[in-house]
């Protein structure tokens, strides 16, 4: 593919923005032109070719600037090959079998023809934000299950996607 990649993500606590970054690097790595930035910062998704993003999962919801950004630009996406992550379970669940996307996700996936949805651990670290945070560390159950060697995996497919297809 010539053109350019946009990956973006959805934050509260800046996990996913490193997974993000992870597969920015993966695609630069095979040759593809990347930008990556945050769902808020996306004023048009006109200037990219294909779509990456993602978003922290909260109470069964993805992260609101990344559902904001797949409502907003849901027509250009419809448009475009579209891949989808989430960042979410504290324990190892997500290395260890196929965790279906949220319902709302579940559902811009079927309305944007979206490709494909990964999801991968979550991280949540001493400082996140909000008072749920702040009792779910306390009660030892925070952690960091970012496995980044599954997220280049996953990126490289889809890198390869990308560049095998003319998109
Ligand atoms: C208040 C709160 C609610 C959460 N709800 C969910 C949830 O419903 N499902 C899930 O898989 N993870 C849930 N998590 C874990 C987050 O998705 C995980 O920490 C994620 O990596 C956060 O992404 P971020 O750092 O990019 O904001 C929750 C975390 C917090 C603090």
């Amino acid at each position: 593919m010539t053109g350019t990649v946009l990956v973006t993500y959805g934050t509260t606590n800046g996990s996913t923005a490193r997974i993000a970054g992870a597969i920015a690097d993966v695609l630069r790595g095979e040759g593809l032109t990347v930008e990556a930035l945050p769902a808020r910062s996306v004023a048009s998704v006109a200037p990219y070719d294909a779509v990456v993003a993602g978003g922290g999962v909260y109470a069964g919801r993805w992260q609101k600037h990344a559902r904001r950004f797949l409502r907003r630009h849901r027509r250009a996406l419809a448009e475009r090959p579209l891949w989808l992550f989430s960042s979410g379970p504290l324990d190892a669940s997500a290395a260890e079998r196929d965790i279906p996307p949220v319902p709302g996700v579940k559902k811009a996936m079927a309305e944007l023809d979206a490709r494909e949805h990964v999801t991968f651990g979550g991280c949540l670290e001493e400082g996140a934000k909000g008072p749920v945070a702040r009792m779910i560390l306390r009660n030892g159950k925070g952690g960091d299950f970012r496995d980044f060697t599954a997220i280049r995996t996953w990126a490289a497919h889809v890198a390869h996607e990308l560049t095998h297809e003319g998109a």
